[in-house]
């Protein structure tokens, strides 16, 4: 049987994905996790290959994406293509919660708006604390819960396949714990309010115009050919507008912590 496609499969299409925060929440967290030239980096769930590409760039260190989806893995590709960032780049398909690596491969291991989808937190963790090196960063930017409990009318918003299922999010205090208890140190929770003008601009600057118009192309093409993406987007239509309140309830937070060293362990 076919299965339903999901936002992230049109995103794929369209070669454009995003993560609350944007592209100042990413400079940010490659900065508390101290990304160098002699970092390997694992991002994991790397959508588009955006922030692959941006750290390649600017830090000139190999990063390796990966993502559950074929379609991303090759957009990935593509733009790596496009900014002759092969040599550094490298994409494959897998899934967070079985990470086909080896233990103590990489310095850091990033992860934008992921975490939050496998049902099974602790497990995922466990899965960084494993392929990170000893001393090595993890950083999460996640989806956040400001306060609690959440009123029915968000989270049916959230639950939603253009809310992309934030429902399973934490608070701050929650999102920590659960590095904790997956057995990292020295971690770190900074909340940041969201809002929606900003968001849009950190879009635009993260992808760069001629991006957003060549997805943009993409999704009008998708409109026209694919009766699945018109059938998706009434759907969502049908799913109701962004709560008034919500940004009242969510947030996005950047998560820090490091794998202890063998001594500690
Ligand atoms: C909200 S998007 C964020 C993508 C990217 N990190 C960014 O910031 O643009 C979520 C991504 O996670 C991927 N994803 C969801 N569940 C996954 C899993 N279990 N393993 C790997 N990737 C997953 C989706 O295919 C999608 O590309």
């Amino acid at each position: 049987m076919k299965q339903e496609a999901t936002i992230f499969d049109f995103q794929a299409e369209a070669g454009l994905t995003k993560h609350l925060g944007s592209f100042e929440a990413t400079v940010k967290l490659a900065q508390l996790c101290h990304i160098d030239a002699d970092s390997y980096v694992l991002d994991a769930g790397c959508g588009a290959g955006m922030t692959p590409y941006y750290l390649a760039k600017t830090y000139g260190c190999r990063v390796v994406g990966v993502d559950i989806r074929e379609r991303m893995v090759q957009r990935s590709r593509e733009r790596a293509q496009r900014g002759r960032l092969e040599s550094l780049l490298e994409f494959r398909v897998a899934n967070i919660q079985e990470l086909p690596f080896e233990e103590e491969t990489f310095d850091v291991l990033l992860s934008e708006s992921v975490t939050v989808f496998p049902p099974d937190k602790q497990q995922t963790m466990r899965q960084y604390l494993h392929v990170l090196k000893p001393g090595g960063y993890v950083g999460l930017n996640e989806s956040t819960w400001l306060k609690m409990p959440v009123p029915d009318e968000i989270m049916a918003w959230a639950a939603q396949d253009y809310g992309a299922q934030i429902t399973s999010a934490f608070t701050a205090e929650g999102w920590a714990e659960q590095l904790r208890q997956a057995g990292f140190a020295d971690v770190s929770a900074t909340i940041y309010h969201l809002d929606l003008r900003s968001s849009v601009s950190g879009f635009f600057k993260r992808y760069g115009m001629r991006n957003v118009f060549r997805a943009w192309g993409r999704a009008l093409r998708m409109y026209v050919r694919d009766p699945d993406y018109r059938a998706f987007l009434q759907k969502t239509r049908k799913g109701g507008v962004m709560p008034e309140n919500l940004f009242e309830y969510l947030c996005y937070g950047l998560y820090v912590a490091r794998k202890p060293m063998e001594e500690a362990r």
